[in-house]
């Protein structure tokens, strides 16, 4: 059954339209990440499916029951904002155990879960004070323990962890994706944060402008953007879109790039016939840094690689891997390399593209053409 089941979900907000008909439903158990620019609409959607706003449209359906018209406090959801919302005159102690408290959870049961959630996220000590005693961070981890100490049908996660320190986060991002393993409960959680989004999510929903750009897996958004938005959204370094000329070279096809023509010729295993159909035309073509590496002298492409020459413009070693920016037909392009090459601005080298992971796109409709 689904557990959460929106269905053409639609805001305004007088003449500005917040969610254009978003339909997505879940399994028990899912973890769904929504990610888009600031002000795209996932705190609207959050507030509707909490019931804090009323949708202009559609409805939402939880455990297959229509609860579009039932108060927040009937939902049977529990809900971390993007502020808080803590009680101030309460103890934090207090702010957790409350929301037992109105659902008549005898006392006993309150302290054991406010001491089991207080020890999951290093709030023991904090537990006398009120919330504007505490850091923002610390304000932060007593929200995400005010919702965890229930167990509602649906947990409502919005940017829960952007006020902590980068170590804390990493911990916390953990100590989030072991509960959901332990829980198995469904989960909406916000971020932007594409690690995040990358590591807790069963799916991923990409929004832009108040329109669902595309709901899959983590590896579907990451490997099969349905889009260039969602192409450039998810990855960092960004996917390199640069548009080409597919044209015809010999018995096979090639991507031209630029005035000065480099071209990557294609071998026949790695064109659809989708992107065969775009022969003579110009598409956008997608390559992520990553799926490029220098080709050592004596190395020759493989059935699925191409090679190219570019000039090396900017080095950053990040530590991990080194991000090198080269001029490709007098386009910039994101190259991720080993950290230990030693490498100079205005070197030419020779790269190999893993054609497996070459995604390219309609010029006009921006959509993906088909991943070779
Ligand atoms: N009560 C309201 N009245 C009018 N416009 C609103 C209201 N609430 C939100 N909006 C507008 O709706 C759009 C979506 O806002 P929302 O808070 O859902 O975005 P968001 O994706 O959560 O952004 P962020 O990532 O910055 O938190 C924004 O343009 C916002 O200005
Ligand atoms: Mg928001």
């Amino acid at each position: 059954m689904a557990s959460l089941d929106l269905v053409n979900v639609k805001k305004s907000f007088g003449a500005v339209h917040v969610l254009h008909d978003i339909s997505i439903a879940l399994e028990d158990g899912e973890f769904l990440v929504l990610v888009g620019p600031s002000g795209c609409g996932k705190s609207t959607l959050m507030n509707i499916i909490a019931g804090l706003e009323e949708p202009s449209g559609g409805t939402v359906n939880l455990m297959g029951r229509d609860i579009t018209d039932v108060p927040t406090a009937d939902r049977n959801i529990s809900m971390v904002f993007q502020s808080y919302a803590l009680y101030p005159n309460m103890t934090v102690a207090k702010n957790i155990e409350f929301p037992l408290e109105m659902r008549k959870v005898d006392k006993a049961q309150r302290q054991e879960r406010v001491r089991s959630v207080a020890k999951l996220l290093q709030i023991e000590h904090l537990l006398d004070r009120r919330p504007r005693q505490l850091s923002g961070g610390q304000r932060q981890r007593v929200a995400i323990g005010r919702a965890l100490a229930r167990e509602p049908q649906l947990y409502l996660f919005d940017e829960p962890l952007s006020n902590l320190d980068a170590q804390l986060r990493v911990d916390m991002r953990t100590e989030i994706k072991k509960l959901h393993q332990r829980l198995k409960a469904t989960i909406v959680y916000v971020t932007h944060d594409q690690i995040e989004a990358m590591t807790l999510a069963s799916r991923i929903a990409v929004m832009k402008a108040g329109v669902l750009q595309q709901l899959g897996t983590p590896h579907e958004i990451y490997n099969r953007p349905a889009n260039t938005f969602v192409a450039g959204f998810m990855g960092s370094p960004r996917m390199n879109l640069l548009k080409a000329q597919l044209v015809r070279d010999g018995q096979d096809l090639a991507l031209r790039f630029g005035e000065k023509g480099v071209q990557m010729a294609l071998s026949a295993a790695a064109v659809s016939p989708a992107l065969a159909a775009y022969a003579g035309r110009e598409v956008i073509a997608g390559i992520r840094p990553e799926a490029v590496s220098l080709c050592g002298p004596g190395m020759a492409p493989g059935p699925l690689q191409c090679a190219f020459e570019a000039r090396v413009e900017v080095i950053e070693p990040t530590g991990a891997d080194t991000l090198v920016l080269v001029d490709l037909g007098g386009h910039e392009f994101t190259v991720r390399l080993d950290p230990d090459l030693s490498l100079t601005p205005g070197q030419q080298l020779r790269f190999l593209v893993d054609l497996g992971k070459l995604v390219c796109f309609d010029p006009q409709s921006e959509a993906l053409i088909a991943a070779a």
